[in-house]
């Protein structure tokens, strides 16, 4: 069984077809995963998914591109879902130096009053950290993110960084890059994150694995990953897939 942590299985990319998409991803064996929503139109859509497939998880939070347009009722509004059932994660959330649109301060308030959010109702964060990774690692330390812990999700920096978030309590996650060509560093570090604090995901319609590469991803194909992982790690289909299962029960209180 897999288990894909990160998934925008509510993008519009899959109005069409998305029970199709469901089956397809059990048929690979892919019986868990967490869909993220990141602003209104995208979480008001994790809902009605959560309610209709039971094994399905979600995952609410303000993304840090768009830090700038979060209102207070948006807070409000994310805060009061997090006790919905089957939130198990407030995310993703973050800080994103590759795009301008959010002055870095506002990104970071918006991001540490999350971190507090989840704090008090209890629940793992999903981080996302594009460029930023000193920026992430001070707040999360200042703000003592790890009574919470979480995941951070689609990691592509190295060991060190890996190594300094593990010690804060996050699992690291690993998507579709790691079956790159080109990416010598993420495997390089998923060689030496322990087996007990890797994740798999996709972060469909995202970064397709190779060789769906540039083609619309789905949580089928996190297969793929796992695939990879096993290979990296010189073990198993099934040890990988038993593993980062079982981690991301216990990263996201499941069962
Ligand atoms: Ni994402």
């Amino acid at each position: 069984m897999l288990f894909d942590t990160h998934t925008h299985i509510n993008d519009g990319a899959f109005q069409d077809d998305l029970d199709d998409v469901v089956q397809r991803a059990l048929d690979s064996g892919v019986e868990r995963m967490v869909v993220v929503g990141v602003d209104r139109p995208t979480i008001e859509k994790v809902f009605p998914i959560i309610d209709k497939y039971p094994f399905i998880y979600g995952a609410i939070g303000w993304n840090p591109e768009d830090a700038v347009d979060m209102t207070e009722h948006d807070f409000e509004w994310i805060t009061a879902n997090l006790k919905r059932p089957g939130i198990v994660a407030l995310g993703e959330i973050g800080l994103d130096y590759h795009w301008d649109k959010s002055p870095k301060p506002i990104q970071h308030q918006v991001f540490r009053r999350q971190i507090r959010a989840a704090k008090d109702a209890g629940l793992p964060l999903i981080i996302h950290n594009r460029e930023a990774s000193e920026d992430v690692l001070r707040i999360l330390r200042e703000e003592h993110a790890e009574s919470v812990g979480g995941v951070m999700h689609c990691f592509s920096d190295n060991w060190a960084w890996a190594e300094k978030f593990i010690d804060l309590n996050f699992y690291i996650s690993f998507g579709g890059p790691v079956t790159f060509k080109n990416a010598q560093l993420q495997r390089e570090t998923a060689a030496r994150v322990p087996l007990d604090r890797l994740l798999i995901e996709t972060d469909c319609p995202y970064l397709s694995p190779h060789p769906f590469r540039g083609k619309r991803n789905e949580p089928a194909r996190v297969r793929l990953v796992a695939e990879k992982l096993s290979e990296i790690k010189g073990i198993s289909l099934d040890e990988i897939a038993s593993v980062t299962t079982e981690n991301a029960k216990r990263c996201f209180h499941i069962g």
